[in-house]
């Protein structure tokens, strides 16, 4: 089968790099990819916001198969676009992606089909906002409704901060989300789904803030780890039976079926599993840790549920390696990264670890950075500790002047 995936970022590197390694695939194309991707697999040019011009590719490339990374032109109907011309597509409709698009949405399918989540109110006035903050107490959690690339979220101690931001959300967007602070864990369960039968992956976990020691502010992500030797042994059965299947039947009785990945970020609280957020999509960067890991093959399983056949197909095998994942990210990120920078030592680092680029381009023929997280170098081994070693091994081949990285991914989990 032809596929063709949609991205340029580090999760859509390692998406590619385990399409190409199922036979089943004969050829991969990225629109638009990075200069990584551009390595292993044809690229072209795409605006990936404009979901027809997503739909009239796959068309023009005669693939059989379109995979969807970021979740902006799944809001924007890239897969409704494919669909229509008449060729499979792993990602939600843009009515399901609203399980990402809007927060309150998520919050309402949440209720209707008794999934355990943050109490919430929905404020779409700033007078709401004091008695909703009052209401749950510090800290306090404010929440665009809307997509905003991982800016949305202020969690705060300070009731002016989460004052100032619930006005900023309302001044760029029409309401926002109060909720309850969730203590505990958090863990990424991604399950693959063909809008009836959902299967879990295995469980990472990510690492949102700038820098060492969870400080500085919230970005993408800059580091993830799998499997958790510390979960619980039932966690994923668990969440997949309170949480990933509930939710698919309610989407499916609301005539919006969810078709694609379902990410469940979950904190584990001391009451117990609670819902923070979904995506409608593969997270980044814990793809790059989820698929290192994934034995069968992920073309036949995302055309699988492209397809509406996952109740045939067979279980899925994993890797019993661990894996680690550091981001190696531009000067200014997360506000304001400085980009088109060289990049020395990737060759060195990728006989240690594999190398997934997230922001890079090529200039004069040379390959320099594009974006604020550049590179995603992931390391295998028999413990976490052993892939945490080989991980920041590689990270140490390479050069990128300004750039920084977290030095502690994983560092506190016990094998
Ligand atoms: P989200 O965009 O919903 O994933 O939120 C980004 C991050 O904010 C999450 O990964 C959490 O670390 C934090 N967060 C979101 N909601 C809550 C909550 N109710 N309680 C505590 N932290 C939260
Ligand atoms: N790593 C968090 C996300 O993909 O949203």
């Amino acid at each position: 089968m032809r596929v063709l995936v949609v991205g340029s970022g580090a999760r859509e590197h390692a998406i590619t790099q385990s399409l190409i390694a199922d036979s089943t695939v004969s050829e991969v194309v990225v629109a638009p990819g990075n200069a990584g991707i551009a390595q292993v697999a044809r690229t072209v040019d795409l605006d990936i916001t404009d979901a027809e011009a997503i739909g009239d590719l796959a068309v023009a490339l005669d693939v059989d198969l379109v995979v969807v990374g970021p979740e902006a032109p799944l809001v924007a109907g890239a897969a409704d676009a494919v669909r229509d011309r008449g060729i499979a597509c792993f990602g939600p409709s843009a009515a399901a992606a609203e399980l990402e698009g809007s927060k309150a949405f998520a919050k309402h399918v949440m209720a209707q089909a008794g999934i355990p989540t943050a109490m919430a109110l929905v404020c779409d006035h700033i007078d709401q906002v004091g008695e909703a903050l009052d209401r749950f107490g510090a800290p306090y959690v404010v929440k665009d409704d809307g997509l905003a690339a991982g800016k949305g979220v202020v969690v705060t101690n300070d009731r002016a901060e989460a004052l100032a931001h619930a006005q900023h959300c309302l001044d760029t967007g029409a309401r926002l989300v109060v909720e309850e602070f969730l203590d505990g864990p958090e863990v990424s369960l991604f399950g693959v789904s063909d809008g009836t039968v959902v299967l879990p992956l295995q469980p990472a976990q990510d690492f949102k803030r700038a820098r060492d020691g969870d400080e500085g502010p919230n970005t993408g992500g800059m580091g993830a780890y799998s499997p958790l030797p510390w979960a619980p042994e039932d966690l994923v059965s668990d969440v997949t039976q309170r949480v990933l299947q509930p939710l698919i039947d309610e989407m499916r009785r609301q005539e919006t079926p969810f078709v694609g990945l379902l990410y469940a970020g979950l904190a584990l609280t001391a009451r117990g599993i609670r819902v923070v957020e979904f995506n409608a999509r593969f997270g980044d960067p814990e793809t790059q840790v989820v698929l290192a890991r994934l034995r069968s093959p992920l073309g036949a399983l995302l055309m699988a549920a492209a397809t509406g056949q996952l109740a045939d197909a067979r279980p899925l095998e994993w890797s019993a390696d661990a894996a680690v994942t550091v981001v190696i990210a531009s000067a200014g990120y997360p506000d304001s990264p400085q980009t088109g920078v060289a990049i020395a030592g990737l060759e060195e680092a990728a006989r240690l670890a594999e190398v997934f680029h997230g922001g890079t381009t090529l200039q004069d023929s040379a390959i320099v950075s594009s974006g604020g997280r550049v590179l995603s170098v992931t390391g295998l081994g028999p413990t976490v500790q052993a892939a945490r070693e080989r991980a920041y091994a590689a990270v140490d081949c390479i050069t990128l002047a300004g750039s920084h990285h977290r030095r502690d991914i994983a560092a506190n989990v016990k094998d």
